[in-house]
């Protein structure tokens, strides 16, 4: 039922260190050369990869650019990042020629923080603009353009939106979608996207489907995205994943005490640390943090990129 998919028109576009045509809040870039080693370490590879909390979905791209696995599923609960990978994925012309004919102003700004399109497409062209052109990439709340609305920064609203590196960004994905990689994009709280996965590919057998959780900052989620978490759902989430071996997933957090104590030594589940260098939301300086990484593949090779985590 899942093809091979077929060659990339531009493979290389896939080793640049930025693939995602969106800046992402809690964007796990850093995490993607410890996914893959991962994945190599236990073969065969998955021949699906899921990931229910895509936002910026650079580990998806990725994985998908560099061949390590053969097709992926973004999904998001937020209906702007649904719409805009949608778009970007299988209706890639008109986002690209929208998003030149997009004045990038503080006026523009103004009129999409108000704009409620009703329509995909203009929803996605929504998810784009602000992202690009909001402080920090947030894309919902009270973050305003960069530059400030006087514009007297030295960084000015559109420091951020390169149209031409955009639109390689862009047709990168487009080149994904084609190319048979990219299968779908659905908008979907994560609980039912494990539910349509179940129902869709249940013919899979559990070593074919890996499943990428990268829940909302337990920090600092409120601040960050319009779909934050609470307590109960992080821990809604831990009794979906502990023990199960229906898929095999991979899950990320700020590393901080909440997520130890869902996440404890469990029969086969591994914890890691991970040492992620990051930029936080409403500061540009660089902090060093660590990264809980917990999976329940059965093969987790010693490496210096990540330490185990022992109970205490
Ligand atoms: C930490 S961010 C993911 C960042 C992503 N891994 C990246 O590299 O850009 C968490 C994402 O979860 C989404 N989200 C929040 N609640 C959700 C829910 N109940 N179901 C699915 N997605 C949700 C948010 O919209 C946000 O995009």
């Amino acid at each position: 039922m899942l093809d091979k998919p077929l060659p990339l028109h531009n493979p290389d576009f896939f080793k640049k260190s930025v693939v995602s045509p969106l800046r992402y809040p809690g964007a796990k870039r850093q995490l993607v050369p410890v996914i893959e080693s991962l994945i190599q370490a236990n073969v065969p590879p998955p021949r699906l990869f899921i990931e229910p909390f895509c936002g910026g979905a650079t580990t998806s791209l990725r994985l998908a650019g560099t061949g390590h696995v053969d097709h992926v599923i973004l999904a998001d609960a937020d209906p702007l990042l649904a719409a805009f990978w949608y778009t970007a994925a299988f209706d890639s012309k008109w986002l690209i020629s929208a998003m030149w004919d997009e004045p990038v102003t503080v006026e523009r700004w103004d009129w999409w923080r108000l704009a409620q399109p009703n329509g995909r497409r203009e929803t996605a062209l929504k998810c784009l603009f602000l992202n690009r052109t909001t402080f920090s990439g947030i894309l919902h709340g009270r973050a305003g353009p960069i530059g400030g609305r006087a514009q007297e920064s030295q960084y000015k609203i559109d420091c951020r939106f390169g149209k031409k590196g955009l639109e390689q960004r862009l047709s990168a994905i487009a080149d994904l979608a084609t190319s048979g990689r990219i299968l779908d994009v659905w908008n979907l709280d994560w609980r039912a996207t494990i539910e349509r996965a179940k129902n869709r590919f249940g013919v899979l057998t559990s070593d074919e489907i890996l499943l990428y959780m990268d829940p909302p900052y337990v920090e600092k989620a409120p601040f960050l995205y319009e779909w934050s978490f609470e307590s109960a759902e992080h821990r809604d989430l831990a009794q979906a994943l502990n023990g199960t071996n229906k898929f095999q997933w991979l899950l990320s957090y700020d590393d901080n005490d909440l997520a130890r104590s869902l996440y404890t030594e469990h029969i086969g589940q591994t914890r890691l640390l991970v040492g992620n260098r990051y930029t936080a939301a409403g500061s540009e300086r660089r902090k060093v943090r660590d990264e809980l990484l917990v999976t329940n593949y059965p093969t987790v090779p010693a490496s210096d990129r990540y330490r185990p985590l022992k109970a205490s």
